[in-house]
């Protein structure tokens, strides 16, 4: 199985979350500017973390224009946000996603920080779970 990581970030969180995650599995990491089909074509799995903005995932627009590519494959979605998961605001951003997309994919969701706002939350042990779906444990 070879995994593709890749991110989309602004402030820096997904950026870290997606190294820490490339550390813990044997995969592949880039920009996702840079994982064009070709790229996504040439792996089974695909992790994407991007961090949340007015109310979307910043990588929204990336997946759904990829889905056709990426709807054979395992794909993990990882949103990284200021709001917890349990927070009406994260499942309603969450929801934009697509209902046939929601249905095919794994999602998880991460405290991401915003200046000092939330810098405790962002630590390696965080992308332990993604690691160990991952890696079937
Ligand atoms: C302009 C702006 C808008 C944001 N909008 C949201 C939001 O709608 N929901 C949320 O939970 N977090 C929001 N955040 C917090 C970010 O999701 C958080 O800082 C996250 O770490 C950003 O990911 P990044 O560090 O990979 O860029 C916002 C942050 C900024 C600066």
């Amino acid at each position: 199985m070879k995994t593709l990581i890749i991110y989309r970030t602004f402030l820096g969180s997904s950026k870290k979350y997606a190294e820490w995650l490339h550390e813990a599995v044997p995969s592949d990491l880039m920009k996702f500017s840079k994982a064009n089909a070709k790229a996504l074509e040439a792996h089974d799995t695909v992790v994407m973390f991007g961090g949340t903005y007015m109310y979307r995932p910043s990588l929204l627009g990336y997946i759904k224009k990829n889905w056709k590519g990426l709807q054979s494959k395992r794909v993990v979605f990882v949103t990284v946000a200021g709001a917890p998961e349990i927070d009406e605001v994260s499942v309603k951003t969450y929801d934009k996603l697509p209902e046939n997309i929601r249905a095919a994919i794994k999602h998880f969701h991460l405290r991401g920080k915003a200046g000092n706002q939330n810098a405790e939350e962002v630590t390696k042990d965080k992308v332990q779970p993604i690691a160990d779906y991952l890696l079937g444990k």
